[in-house]
């Protein structure tokens, strides 16, 4: 696949099927992942593997859509509102660079917000200067939605003189 395909052909997967995705896979996309742009080099990025117990104890609703593996990505709340600010975009472009790589190789993820809640907070164990950005579901898709429609660009867009 090209940038272009990898892009947009990209999906929430909400089913998996049972297939293991080793860890070692995961380790290189997140080898890679670690180039997202980051302002002064803050590398704000946090990786929590989640094993089977703790997994259990976030209680998600469809337990990840059987994902083969669990995920949570914190951001460093660093030292002030701007830096946490731009440390939470720097860790969406981490995860994004995650999601692409894994997409290309055939494997699908599912951002979920489950983590940011006091119960999600509480079960990972994060402390007071981590924000939750995403638990991610990863596995190979046992179905893939058809594409959610996105407004035009033009609508989105000012000209500035
Ligand atoms: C910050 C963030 C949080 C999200 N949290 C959830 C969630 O809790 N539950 C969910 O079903 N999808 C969640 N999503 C996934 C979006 O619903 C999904 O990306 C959107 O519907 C577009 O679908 P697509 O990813 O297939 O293009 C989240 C996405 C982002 C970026």
């Amino acid at each position: 696949m090209n940038i272009s395909e990898v892009i947009t052909g990209r999906r929430t997967i909400k089913k998996f099927k049972p297939e293991v995705v080793d860890n070692s896979i995961i380790l290189e996309w997140l080898q890679r992942a670690r180039y997202a742009p980051n302002h002064k080099m803050t590398e704000p990025w946090k990786i929590l593997f989640i094993g089977e117990k703790t997994r259990a104890e976030l209680k998600h609703k469809t337990n990840f859509g059987g994902a083969s593996k669990v995920l949570a990505i914190l951001s460093h709340k660093g030292r002030n509102q701007m830096e946490r600010d731009e440390n939470l975009s720097a860790v969406s472009c981490f995860i994004q660079n995650f999601m692409l790589q894994a997409w290309d190789e055939g494997i699908g993820t599912f951002w979920s917000s489950v983590g940011s809640s006091a119960l999600g907070r509480r079960t990972l164990g994060v402390s007071d200067e981590f924000e939750v950005v995403g638990v991610l579901a990863i596995g190979y898709p046992e179905e893939i939605m058809a594409a959610k429609e996105r407004a035009s660009i033009e609508d989105k867009i000012t000209y500035l003189d």
